[in-house]
């Protein structure tokens, strides 16, 4: 039997990035800011090097171990150790959530534009899906009148994410408290993504969790964004014991667990004064980035439309020429060598999405040579 790759919603950035992002010269399809290296989280630290040389390679507890989720309940007020579930990624915490609370056939509504995996994920598994928007001419702050008439009796998860990727948009309070008060008024779960609480850009404020807002939340995040580390392939998500024990059943089918390693150097990272160090450094790289982005921007002039971006470490770019984001996409990977992503991606043509939270050896260079195929096209 073949695979029904006909009725199979594929994730389509994902796709792409694990396709071409090893082979080109500047990859600025990203989402994180430039990796940390094991050497640079333990510094000198020869303690946490020799636990972990002697950390023993076998299953460790399979929610995670209980110093990564003290850790873990630390960054989330009113939260303990049995809300917190580990997992492979932030991407596993969310397919874990949509299983778990979604069923085929049932309703829910994902923000967007957003990292499209929720969206097809829920495809995938037959469930209808509607959406509600953020509002450019607003700098994409959301359209909660289009959410509200999306919600019906039944919905059974709102799917959002804050900050956002990929248009860097963080949700007010007042905006916050409008989205549960849409969910209360139908008992459904909010699922959201927060993986860039911690990269903000434009305030040192940390973004307030949907944990703790509202009874029923999962609030999922990882290492890979606001600490530098994708590498760890480490996330979790944050909830009710409950809601978490029915996704702890579905992480035993796909992970059983993440690893050991990962979960020490994890528990490390996000040690109180670890984790202010990896936030500041993350902080640092989208802060520096971002001017530079702008001034790139600017000197081509009428190409470019303004960025509206409060955090993360990628931009959504409105261009004026007149060519398919997937084709000028392709063209900068062949004809150049960079890697972005082309706002068909998030059904948003005429943007692209680049990552800017790099060292400016390597971020000037790679805008250079997009410059230089702008320029060539218009
Ligand atoms: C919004 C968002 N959520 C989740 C993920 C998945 O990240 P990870 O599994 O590395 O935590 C990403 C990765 O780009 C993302 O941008």
């Amino acid at each position: 039997m073949q695979p029904n790759t006909q009725e199979f919603q594929p994730f389509v950035m994902e796709r792409m990035m694990s396709r071409y992002e090893q082979t080109v010269e500047f990859n600025l399809s990203e989402s994180g800011v430039h990796p940390v290296t094991v050497e640079e989280l333990v510094g000198q630290d020869q303690r946490i090097l020799d636990e972990v040389l002697k950390t023993e390679l076998t299953y460790p507890e399979v929610n995670g171990i209980p110093e990564l989720r003290q850790n873990i309940a630390a960054i989330y007020q009113g939260a303990a150790e049995k809300n917190v579930l580990v997992t492979v990624g932030g991407i596993e915490a969310n397919y874990l959530a949509v299983t778990s609370l979604v069923q085929p056939g049932e309703h829910m509504v994902v923000m967007v534009p957003n990292y499209m995996q929720v969206w097809g994920l829920a495809k995938n598994r037959g469930v209808e899906v509607d959406t509600f928007g953020l509002e450019r001419s607003r700098e994409w702050s959301p359209d909660l009148d289009e959410l509200e008439d999306r919600v019906k009796a039944g919905t059974r998860l709102i799917a959002l994410c804050n900050p956002n990727n990929p248009t860097g948009s963080i949700l007010t309070e007042a905006e916050m408290d409008r989205i549960v008060e849409i969910a209360d008024s139908v008992g459904a779960f909010i699922l959201s993504d927060e993986v860039y609480r911690g990269a903000e850009r434009s305030t040192d404020t940390e973004t307030p969790s949907f944990f703790g807002r509202y009874d029923r939340v999962v609030a999922v995040s990882s290492m890979s964004k606001a600490y530098g580390m994708p590498g760890l392939r480490l996330g979790w998500a944050v909830s009710d014991p409950g809601t978490l024990d029915a996704m702890w059943a579905r992480h035993e089918y796909l992970t059983i667990s993440a690893t050991a390693v990962s979960m020490k150097l994890g528990e490390y990272a996000l040690r109180p004064e670890v984790r202010q160090r990896l936030v500041d450094r993350t902080r640092r790289f989208i802060r520096q980035g971002f001017p530079n982005l702008e001034e790139w921007m600017a000197r081509y002039g009428g190409l470019f439309e303004s960025v509206s971006h409060q955090a993360s470490a990628v931009a959504l770019l409105p261009y004026t020429l007149d060519i398919n984001s997937s084709d000028l996409a392709e063209r900068l990977r062949v004809e150049k060598s960079v890697l972005v992503v082309p706002g068909d991606h998030f059904g948003m043509d005429g943007f692209m999405r680049v990552s800017f939270g790099l060292p400016p050896e390597i971020l000037t260079p790679a805008l250079d040579r997009i410059g230089e195929l702008l320029e060539s096209l218009s």
